[in-house]
């Protein structure tokens, strides 16, 4: 099975703002869920990438937070979180999210965060099984990934174009499972009920991100594309992409009166909170 991963952590460091932004959005909104203990906390972020997000949680935590571990599959991201990011009580570490819990892990936590990471997962009922498993008894999570996202519509089109289905021919695994799926906040809530989490509560939260420049929109692609094109495939790649949204209508287009552009883009994440 294809897993895709970060390539680029030095990259999505500059172009993560949407990202950074729905976290800073969804902590204000949902850390006053979280049952901190107050007394030497433990938590894990799932899928952390370059650790900037991390660094945005650790402003939430309790100040005497004792641990906090933030892992990711890709090893390049791990190591430039850990360069960056790390302290005396804050760690990386490569960990499949979808893969066997290492035993120092298990209900090891008190708390299990994850933002804009579980859409990359093809086994969703693994990946909930492991934020179960993660969590020691009374424990909670709170998890965000994307539901609707216009720029997987447009992969999707450039897919079954002869210039670009060779580079996107796996594209159906990095499109999030719940791009298309109708009523995805209830599906996702019976899976946890099945898995046995409790106090569940899913959000599909309507999200508007506004680049500045069309060139804003093609630096956070990039940061993200997990396809490894070379610069000038990309190039030409990006002229595709831009050109699709627009005529797909999927991206809302202000220009000003000196000829600059912005660009609305409309999305859906999902905010899963609940404990154990
Ligand atoms: C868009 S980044 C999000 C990074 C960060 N959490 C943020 O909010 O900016 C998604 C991350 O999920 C990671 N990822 C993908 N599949 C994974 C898996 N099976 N286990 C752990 N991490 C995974 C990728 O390597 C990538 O770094």
């Amino acid at each position: 099975m294809i897993t895709f991963t970060m390539n680029h952590p030095d990259m999505y460091n500059i172009s993560n703002s949407m990202q950074k932004k729905a976290a800073v959005q969804c902590l204000d909104e949902f850390a006053k869920t979280i049952n901190w203990n107050n007394n030497g906390d433990i938590s894990v972020d799932l899928g952390c990438g370059d650790g900037s997000v991390t660094n945005i949680l650790k402003k939430y935590m309790p100040r005497n937070y004792k641990k906090l571990v933030a892992c990711d599959i890709s090893e390049k991201a791990i190591k430039y979180a850990n360069e960056h990011h790390s302290d005396e009580n804050t760690s990386f570490r490569v960990l499949d999210i979808e893969g066997e819990l290492p035993d120092d892990m298990r209900e090891e936590f008190n708390h299990v965060f994850s933002f804009y990471a579980l859409h990359w997962i093809h086994d969703q009922q693994k990946a909930f099984r492991n934020i179960y498993n993660l969590l020691s008894e009374g424990g909670d999570c709170l998890l965000t990934f994307l539901g609707y996202m216009p720029c997987y519509s447009v992969y999707s089109v450039l897919s079954r174009c002869n210039k670009w289905e060779s580079w996107l021919k796996d594209i159906d695994l990095f499109i999030s499972p719940y791009h298309t799926m109708q009523d995805p906040d209830k599906k996702v809530k019976e899976m946890m009920e099945e898995i046995g989490f409790k106090n569940i509560s899913v959000t599909c939260k309507e999200m508007l991100y506004v680049f500045d420049s069309v060139e804003a929109i093609k630096n956070t692609v990039k940061a993200i594309e997990p396809f490894d094109m070379p610069k000038d495939v990309y190039e030409d790649f990006m002229q595709d992409y831009y050109a699709v949204a627009q005529e797909l209508g999927l991206m809302e287009i202000n220009n000003n009166n000196i000829g600059e552009s912005s660009i609305n883009c409309n999305y859906c994440l999902l905010v899963v909170c609940a404990s154990k």
